[in-house]
């Protein structure tokens, strides 16, 4: 499985590419704001900035709702540089958007799924990557894992390309079960990679090797 983080904080994403295991990187207009970046040429100077630190795709999304907006921006984002991904909402003129990029050969990350009818039409329309919101439904006490082995179930069924990208993730047990359900990608907070590597018993046993080694070599 694939290790995206879900932020656009410069000092998450290189800590995660530092521990040599990420992936890519999504980004959505709530997390830009949350680094106090706006502006459109302060928005793509820093995707531009990101895709300096990873290796992988980047997700940028676009603001407009109408097919021409989406065509228009989704053009400029995907030219700034060949990691971004061009990501558009689960919408009729998202869908549309979605296969005028796939046709073109340019890679998409369909957002804001909740259902696996959505999903079924962004893999129709050539989506790289279906963005499933598993926390979001959790929140409303709705199955968001369920909703992730449905789309997995139904994506094998026909043999689509289109790779699950399960975002919203909260924790790491998000990252563990959707790991078992056969999720191609996961993207979520930085706590949530670094949080797989807490165990009292790691921390315990290391103390004691080295306290061991100690005494061994004094
Ligand atoms: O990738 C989608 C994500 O940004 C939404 O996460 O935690 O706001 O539901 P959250």
């Amino acid at each position: 499985m694939k290790f995206f983080i879900d932020t656009a904080n410069l000092d998450d994403i290189a800590e995660a590419q530092a521990l040599g295991v990420l992936d890519g990187v999504t980004t959505n207009p709530s997390l830009m704001a949350k680094e106090g970046i706006t502006g459109e040429e302060n928005i793509k100077n820093h995707y531009i900035k990101i895709c300096d630190i990873v290796e992988g795709d980047v997700s940028a999304e676009v603001i407009s709702t109408n097919f021409e907006g989406m065509v228009k921006e989704g053009e400029a984002l995907a030219a700034l540089h060949p990691q971004i991904v061009v990501k558009l909402p689960l919408i009729a003129d998202g869908i549309k958007a979605c296969k005028y990029f796939s046709d073109k050969g340019i890679r998409t990350n369909v957002t804001l799924v909740f259902s696996a009818g959505q999903a079924l039409l962004a893999a129709k329309a050539g989506a790289t990557y279906v963005s499933p919101f598993l926390g979001r439904l959790d929140d409303i006490s709705t199955d968001g894992l369920n909703l992730i082995a449905e789309i997995r179930q139904i994506y094998d069924n026909y043999g689509f390309d289109t790779q699950i990208l399960a975002a919203s993730i909260r924790h790491t047990m998000h990252v563990i079960d959707c790991a078992k359900i056969g999720s191609d990608v996961m993207t979520g907070p930085l706590s949530s990679i670094t949080g797989l590597l807490k165990h009292p018993l790691t921390d315990i046993g290391l103390a004691k090797f080295l306290e061991d080694y100690k005494k061994g070599n004094s």
